[in-house]
């Protein structure tokens, strides 16, 4: 699967289009359309359905974007929130140094008169030890020595431009649950182990954005900041051990429950020279890409890092006080981290299907029902007769008491039914002449309608006063089988 189909699907579609499109486009910037908005929603509300509103021992917060500037002091960003740049001397391209090195470069070796080698990536000329030097883009200017430079968006807070008027656009949504540790927990009255979960925007000043909304400069994130006793054991270990590898199965199994293919995703452990500098271990969930196996999302210990950061920069005391042992501890965390829009950019990928239906291509986006932007659509088979219009209309407002459901009646059938395909609706209901009957000739409708199933398109025939029991039943996850097997299928 090609990245471009997807970016050309989701443009012709609804799902994203690019930032500022009729101005030349914004960096790396992407807006979601109306499919997208719902989608995105969608994976924000099932994430904070499970892993927040139905566990007794998680709550969410909705902090600002602004936080106190010395809150990036504390945490570190300020200091450390760097990438190594390079930039080329000629064409001015700027890269991050590790994305450089990443690439084979072409070589002609002065010790071997000239000859040109494709050096592997990261390596240096065997013969004559010399590293990459020229720009990848243009090939002929020399890149410089990298230099760290910080990811944060700086603004100024207030009408003066001034250095005491500084401030950062948030780069993670994580330390919003750090400095509120002490509200929430009060007034919770929470025990541990508990959590305090955030989705919300986050800004980074990428380098090198790029591949469609896998890396951009303005994102949402998911984040879970679970908070544990360090000296609670839990099954013979460590809380902090345990509680890290019960976040890393439930996160790898949310996203298979959703739809993600098991082959598609794996575990990858930071190895000990790449832990942030607040980790004691770290665990990608990555997953297959179009651009390959890149992360999805990270579940870090952070140990008790930045509560003692915090802390230390507020003068306030941000502990916990354990009943049993009588003590005041400074609680370990651990970080399940996501990001919302490479979720969405995964299921997407996932989900697209090209298959062939009596000779003719199919495109399907096959998104569990829970995810899918639209759970219905409901099809006139005839648009010129307003009874059936009528009807259509009417069944698409009932069902929209509940569910997104939108009416289409612009092409013939076979064309609306493939559209629904593309943007993944999991169930069509068409009305027909059936359904309404023939007034000029004296006959009666049936008051039924057809349901058609995305992936098996199979189509039953069902009683209009039935259709929302059924929906509730089918969209609350029962199996088109069991519900299908009740009903007869449609004459003809
Ligand atoms: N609080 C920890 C943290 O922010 P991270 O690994 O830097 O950790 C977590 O970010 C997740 O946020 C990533 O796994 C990714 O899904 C998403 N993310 C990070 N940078 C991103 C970017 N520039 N564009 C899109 N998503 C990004």
């Amino acid at each position: 699967m090609n990245m471009d189909v997807l970016v050309s699907l989701s443009k012709r579609r609804g799902f994203v289009f690019q930032s500022s499109e009729i101005y030349g486009g914004t960096g790396s910037c992407w807006d979601y359309g109306p499919l997208g908005v719902e989608l995105k929603s969608n994976i924000k509300r099932v994430w904070w359905r499970d892993f927040v509103q139905s566990r007794a021992d998680m709550v969410g917060i909705d902090a600002s974007i602004l936080m106190h500037p010395t809150v990036w002091k504390a945490s570190g960003h300020l200091d450390h929130f760097t990438d190594p740049m390079v930039d080329c001397r000629e064409c001015k391209h700027r890269f991050r140094s590790d994305h450089v090195d990443a690439l084979p470069w072409v070589h002609y070796c002065p010790a071997t008169k000239g000859n040109k080698f494709t050096i592997p990536a990261g390596e240096p000329c065997g013969h004559c030890g010399q590293r990459r030097t020229l720009c990848p883009e243009c090939g002929k200017g020399e890149l410089t020595a990298p230099r760290q430079f910080n990811l944060m968006f700086k603004t100024f807070m207030g009408p003066v431009e001034e250095d005491a008027s500084v401030t950062y656009l948030r780069p993670e949504t994580a330390q919003a649950m750090f400095v509120n540790f002490d509200n929430v927990l009060q007034s919770m009255r929470l025990k541990l182990p508990f959590g305090i979960a955030q989705a919300g925007r986050s800004f980074r000043n990428e380098i090198t954005p790029g591949n469609f909304i896998f890396r951009t400069r303005e994102f949402e994130q998911m984040e879970i900041e679970y908070f544990v006793n360090p000296n609670d054991r839990v099954d013979g270990r460590p809380a902090d051990e345990y509680w890290h590898d019960r976040w890393i199965e439930d996160c790898m199994a949310w996203f298979r429950r959703y739809g993600l293919t098991a082959g598609n995703l794996r575990l990858r452990e930071h190895e000990k020279d790449e832990l942030a500098h607040y980790a004691k271990r770290t665990v990608d969930i990555e997953y297959k890409f179009p651009i390959g196996w890149s992360e999805l999302m990270g579940i870090a210990n952070r140990t008790d890092f930045d509560l003692k950061q915090h802390s230390k920069w507020s003068g306030k005391s941000l502990t916990y006080f354990d009943d049993e042992r009588k003590e005041h501890v400074v609680p370990y965390v651990v970080e399940p981290a996501a990001g919302v829009d490479r979720a969405l950019l995964a299921f997407m990928a996932d989900a697209y299907r090209e298959e062939e239906v009596r000779g003719d291509k199919r495109v399907v986006l096959k998104f569990h029902p829970e995810l899918a932007p639209l759970k219905v659509a409901v099809l006139p088979l005839l648009k010129k007769r307003d009874d059936i219009v009528r009807a259509a209309h009417t069944i698409r407002a009932d069902l929209a008491k509940h569910w997104r459901v939108v009416y289409d009646d612009t092409a013939a059938i076979g064309r609306l039914y493939r559209r629904q395909d593309e943007v993944g609706t999991p169930y069509c209901v068409t009305v027909d002449v059936q359904t309404v009957g023939d007034s000029e000739r004296g006959e009666t409708g049936d008051s039924r309608v057809t349901i058609r199933e995305r992936d098996s398109m199979e189509q039953i025939r069902v009683p209009i006063a039935e259709l929302t029991a059924i929906f509730r039943e089918l969209l609350d996850g029962a199996a088109w089988s069991q519900v299908s097997a009740r009903y007869p299928a449609p004459r003809g």
